[in-house]
C-alpha cells in the first residue's frame, strides 16, 4: 500500500523527463536560433502627416492599390524593399516598404501585414503616414520623395533600463555606431549588421545595425547616418536604442535581435576610410 505512492511517481517519472527535455528543445529553439521567426513588429514611431483637402474615401482606394503592390512584391518576388505608386482623380501617392535584411522573407511579410493594417490608423485625408517598427519601415506620402535622406521628423528611442556596471559598455557603444556610420553607406545594399564584445562586461556584446532606404543616393544615407549617430549622444548605456528617419535606421542592443551568422564583415570598408581620410606624410 504505502508503495502505491512511490510507484505511481516512478511510472511517471518517463512522463516528466519527456516534459522537461521537450520543453527544453522548445526553449533552445527559440533562444538559440534566436531571432528566427520573430516579424519584430515592436513599434518605434507612427506618424501622420496633416490632414488635406482631400477626398478620404479616394485616398484609402489609392493607399489600398499601392500597398496591395508592395505586398506582391514582397510575397511574390522575395524583396525586402519596394515602392509603388498611383493616382487616382490626380491624387498621386507614392508608397515605400522595407526590411531588415535579416528578416526571412515570411517575417518580412508578416511585418508588412501588421505594418498596412496600423497605417491605416492615419486619417484617410492624411497627406500621408510613416510607421517603424524594429523589423520594417512603411511610409506613403503625396510627393515622390524616394530619394529624400533625412527630416526633422527624425528621432532617437533610447530603452528605459541603463547598464552601469560595465565602465566600456559607452565606449564600446559609440565604437560601433561610429562603425555603422562608416560602412553603411559605403557597403552596396546600404545594410550593415554587427556584433561586437565589450571588454570587461561578462560576455555583454553589442549587436548594431545600419541600413539606408535603397532609393537614396550614397551621399543621401551618409548624410542620414550622421544625423542618426549625434541622436545615440543622448543614450549610450542603455540597453537598447533606435533612431530613425526617414531614409535610415541605425539601432543597438546588448540583445541579439539577429542571428550570429548574419553579421556583415565591415573590416575593408573600415581601413578604406582610416586609409583615405590620412593625410599624413
Ligand atoms: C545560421 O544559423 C542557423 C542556426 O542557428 C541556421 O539555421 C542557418 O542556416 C545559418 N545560416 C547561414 C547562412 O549559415
Ligand atoms: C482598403 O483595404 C482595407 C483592408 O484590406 C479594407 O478594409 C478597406 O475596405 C479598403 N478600402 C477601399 C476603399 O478599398
Ligand atoms: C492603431 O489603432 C489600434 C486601435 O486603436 C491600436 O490597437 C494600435 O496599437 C494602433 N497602432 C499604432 C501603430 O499606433
Amino acid at each position: 500500500m504505502k508503495n502505491t505512492a512511490r510507484q505511481n511517481l516512478q511510472q511517471k517519472r518517463p512522463f516528466f523527463f519527456f516534459a522537461f527535455f521537450f520543453n527544453f528543445m522548445i526553449w533552445s529553439w527559440w533562444t538559440l536560433d534566436g531571432v528566427v521567426s520573430d516579424p519584430q513588429t515592436n513599434l518605434v514611431k507612427l506618424w501622420c502627416d496633416n490632414e488635406g483637402d482631400i477626398d478620404g474615401s479616394i485616398m484609402k482606394e489609392i493607399l489600398n492599390e499601392t500597398l496591395r503592390e508592395l505586398r506582391a512584391q514582397i510575397k511574390d518576388r522575395s524583396k525586402r524593399f519596394a515602392t509603388a505608386q498611383a493616382v487616382k482623380s490626380s491624387i498621386p501617392v507614392y508608397a515605400l516598404f522595407q526590411c531588415r535584411n535579416y528578416l526571412s522573407v515570411a517575417d518580412c511579410l508578416s511585418c508588412f501585414d501588421v505594418a498596412a493594417v496600423n497605417i491605416r490608423n492615419c486619417s484617410a485625408r492624411a497627406y500621408g503616414g510613416r510607421l517603424v517598427y524594429d523589423g520594417c519601415f512603411l511610409r506613403y506620402e503625396s510627393s515622390q520623395i524616394f530619394d529624400w535622406a533625412s527630416e526633422s521628423w527624425n528621432n532617437i528611442v533610447c530603452g528605459n533600463q541603463t547598464i552601469k556596471d560595465s565602465p566600456d559598455l559607452a565606449s564600446t557603444v559609440q565604437q560601433v555606431i561610429n562603425n555603422l556610420d562608416i560602412a553603411t553607406p559605403r557597403i552596396p545594399g546600404f545594410y550593415v549588421a554587427t556584433k561586437t564584445p565589450v571588454p570587461n562586461s561578462n560576455g555583454l556584446n553589442i549587436y548594431g545595425l545600419g541600413q539606408c532606404v535603397d532609393t537614396v543616393s550614397q551621399a543621401g544615407c551618409q548624410t542620414c547616418m550622421d544625423i542618426a549617430l549625434a541622436h545615440f549622444k543622448t543614450c549610450l548605456t542603455n540597453t537598447d536604442a533606435k533612431s530613425y528617419d526617414i531614409g535610415c535606421f541605425m539601432r543597438y542592443s546588448t540583445t541579439a535581435f539577429f542571428a550570429d551568422n548574419q553579421t556583415t564583415d565591415i573590416s575593408r570598408f573600415l581601413l578604406k576610410h582610416a586609409g583615405s581620410s590620412n593625410k599624413g606624410p
